[in-house]
Parts: structure tokens; C-alpha cells; sequence
């Protein structure tokens, strides 16, 4: 199948280059949804792979292209909190206060489902995942389409999910009949996951909307162990995605960790030991590339700088992008550097975990 790209820029609200208005671009895909297709879609976190979420077979498509395991539901994306109120059993205080707090915006609800969810978009749970994206194509999208769409991150299962249009080029050209291409996603990391199914608040995947945002609204919220990001085997996992590997590039990530200077300590070392026939791929701030001798800079094939240390949510937004860039690149070894684990750093040391750890990949499971 031939996949038509559309490029839209929503803030003038007609395309880049072939013509179509944004307005287009939307009926389009909407159309599509509305037939039983996927469509690639823009969001302010990932590109989403999408399917009419009460369509059970539409749904199956996503499993199939993705190659996603069974198991590991999708969110559903909505416009509104009416809406969000149609596919859930149950719409207690405290996702009243996130959706009015953090919507339309990167949280994602856990709640006990509605019986019109098929049970192929909640992997056979009781539950379902909630969410009201900000993005201005994804909600014109799914207004049109009429119907609540459900979208896991627009990658090929275990790949780095896609922050630009070109990602899902990659990963789904003739696969699926659409891609709306706008660009760069500003956040760069998916949505916070968080459960509300039981007594208390539990961030499964932390995202966008940080958890200390997310403690000043709501009191009391844990964190699930499970995302964390430890690379331990999580038979069990609350949130059914975090067992398997995910992010994960060609190439081999060696977390570099510690103080400022310990890592530059770290990386000289690392580097030094490096054979100069293997490619290697430094991911970093600005500040640590300051700090390197030329020597050990010069073992590099390849340094991707995430920005300033002032600027966690920007560094953090372009950790995907790296990742991608360094399998361009034919990297054999990656040395990444860690963030404290506050805020959107929490997030960026989820997915960076995950990408180095391969203690939770089984051999039987398709990444
Ligand atoms: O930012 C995002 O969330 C993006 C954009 C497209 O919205 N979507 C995304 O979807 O990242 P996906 O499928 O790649 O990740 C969804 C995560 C998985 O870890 C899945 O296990 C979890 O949400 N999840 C979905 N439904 C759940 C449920 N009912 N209970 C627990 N976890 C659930
Ligand atoms: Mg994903």
C-alpha cells in the first residue's frame, strides 16, 4: 500500500508544500478512521498510529502493523471530559481534577472501562486508558472523526517512539494509507501514565505532567516500581507495556552517571578504552561537552548535544531524536548521559533505562 504524506503546519493552518490545507489533511484522515483505517497523527508528546477506538478489527490492524504484542493495551484519545466520561465505568474526583488540571495535555487516565471498549484497546483488562491530547491536528482529527480514537506511539514495537513525521516514514511507509506530518512534537516523551482505578493515585509511566506537578493537584501519588525504568523482570507489571523492552536502539547505551566531574571522569575513561574500530555515539549536555578534553572528543563518531542544563524539558524532548540518529548513523556504542531523576527528568531516565536494559527482554518476546 502506497502511504500518502501530508504536510500541515498548524499554525498557519494550510500545508507546507502540496497544496492541501490543514483542513483537508483532517477530513482525509478522519475519513479513513471513519472507514476502519489507520492514520499516523501528530500529538505534543509522540506520533500516535490511530484507529476508531470502538472498531475492534481497526484496532487489530494496529496490533499487526506495530507488531505489538496482544497484551499491551492502547490509550484512547478524546476531545473533551464528556467524552473521557463515555468510555469509563466510573469518573471519580480526582479525574476531575487531572483533566481540568492537565487537559487537553501528556496525562493519560487509568480507569475502570466502559463494556463499549472492545476488549482488543484494553489488552483484556478491566480498565482503560484516558486521554485529551493539546495538539491542534490530533483534536481537529478526532472531532471530525466523531469517535474516540485509540493510538499507541506511531514506532514499530521496541523502537524509539517517533518525535517527528520522518520517524514514522521510517518505520510505516507502505504500511499504512496516511501520515499527517507536522513536524516536531514540543514534548518529546510520551504522556504520564497514571492509574485511578484503585485508593490512590499510581504513576505507571511518568511523562509530560511531572509527578511533582501531579502531587500538588492530588495529595497523595506513588509511583508503580515498575517505572522506575529498572531493567528488572517485571512478570506482573501494573501497566502491561513497562515488561517489554522498549526505546531500544542498534546500538549498545552505557549509562554514564555521577556528579558533573565524576562523569567527565567517566567518559575519558570509557573512551580511552574504546577500540577505534567501533563506532561510538556520545549523547549529552552542553556543559559536559565544555568539560571534555579534544582527545577524548575526538574518539567520538558521532556527539549529540540535548542543550543546556537550564533546559531539562528541552533536553529531555530530543532524547528520541538521538536515539534515532545514532542507528542512522550505524552506532555500535552509545554513551548517554543520566539527569537527576526530578521532574521531566524522571521521564527521561525512564526511557533511558529501558533503552540500556535488556535483563527484561525474553528471548520468546518480539521487541
Ligand atoms: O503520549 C502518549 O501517551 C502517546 C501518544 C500517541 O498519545 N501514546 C503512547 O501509547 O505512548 P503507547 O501505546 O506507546 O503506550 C501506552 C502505555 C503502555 O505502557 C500501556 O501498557 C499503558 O499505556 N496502558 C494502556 N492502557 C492501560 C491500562 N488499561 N492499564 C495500564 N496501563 C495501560
Ligand atoms: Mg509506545
Amino acid at each position: 500500500m502506497e502511504t500518502k504524506r501530508i504536510y500541515v503546519d498548524p499554525e498557519n493552518k494550510t500545508s507546507l508544500c502540496d497544496g492541501n490545507s490543514l483542513e483537508d489533511a483532517v477530513r482525509e484522515g478522519a475519513e479513513l478512521l471513519c472507514q476502519g483505517e489507520v492514520v499516523a497523527f501528530p500529538t505534543e508528546t509522540v506520533y500516535g498510529l490511530g484507529a476508531d477506538a470502538l472498531n475492534e478489527r481497526a484496532c487489530a490492524r494496529i496490533f499487526a502493523i506495530k507488531g505489538r504484542p496482544a497484551d499491551n493495551p492502547l490509550i484512547v484519545h478524546v476531545t473533551s471530559i464528556r467524552e473521557a466520561k463515555k468510555i469509563v465505568k466510573e469518573w471519580p474526583d480526582e479525574a476531575e481534577i487531572c483533566a481540568r488540571e492537565f487537559w487537553p495535555g501528556p496525562l493519560t487516565l487509568v480507569l475502570p472501562k466502559n463494556k463499549i471498549v472492545p476488549d482488543i484497546v484494553s489488552g483484556n483488562l478491566q480498565t482503560v486508558a484516558v486521554r485529551m491530547p493539546s495538539h491542534p491536528v490530533a483534536l481537529a482529527l478526532i472531532a471530525m472523526a466523531g469517535c474516540p480514537v485509540a493510538a499507541p506511539s506511531a514506532n514499530i514495537s521496541g523502537k524509539p517512539s517517533p518525535t517527528e513525521g520522518k520517524h514514522v516514514w521510517q518505520d510505516f511507509q507502505d504500511k499504512i494509507p496516511l501520515l499527517i506530518d507536522a513536524g516536531k512534537c514540543i514534548v518529546g516523551l510520551e504522556s504520564t501514565v497514571l492509574d485511578l482505578s484503585g485508593e490512590i493515585p499510581i504513576i505507571l509511566r511518568p511523562g509530560g505532567v511531572t509527578l511533582e506537578q501531579l502531587a500538588k493537584v492530588l495529595g497523595r501519588v506513588e509511583i508503580d516500581k515498575g517505572a522506575k525504568g529498572k531493567s528488572e523482570v517485571l512478570s506482573q507489571p501494573r501497566s502491561p507495556g513497562m515488561k517489554y523492552r522498549h526505546y531500544a536502539p542498534k546500538g549498545e547505551i552505557q549509562l554514564i552517571s555521577g556528579q558533573s566531574q565524576e562523569k567527565v571522569e567517566e567518559l575519558g575513561r570509557r573512551l580511552e578504552g574504546e577500540k577505534s574500530n567501533k563506532r561510538v555515539a556520545l549523547i549529552c549536555l552542553e556543559e559536559t561537552v565544555a568539560s571534555l578534553t579534544a582527545e577524548a572528543l575526538g574518539k567520538i563518531d558521532l556527539l549529540f548535544t540535548l542543550g543546556t542544563r537550564e533546559k531539562p524539558r528541552e533536553a529531555a524532548s530530543r532524547l528520541f531524536e538521538a536515539l534515532r540518529i545514532c542507528d542512522e548513523e550505524d552506532i555500535e556504542i552509545i554513551l548517554a548521559e543520566d539527569m537527576p531523576e526530578e521532574g521531566i527528568g524522571l521521564a527521561f531516565m525512564n526511557r533511558l533505562k529501558k533503552a540500556v536494559g535488556k535483563g527484561n527482554l525474553k528471548k520468546t518476546e518480539k521487541i
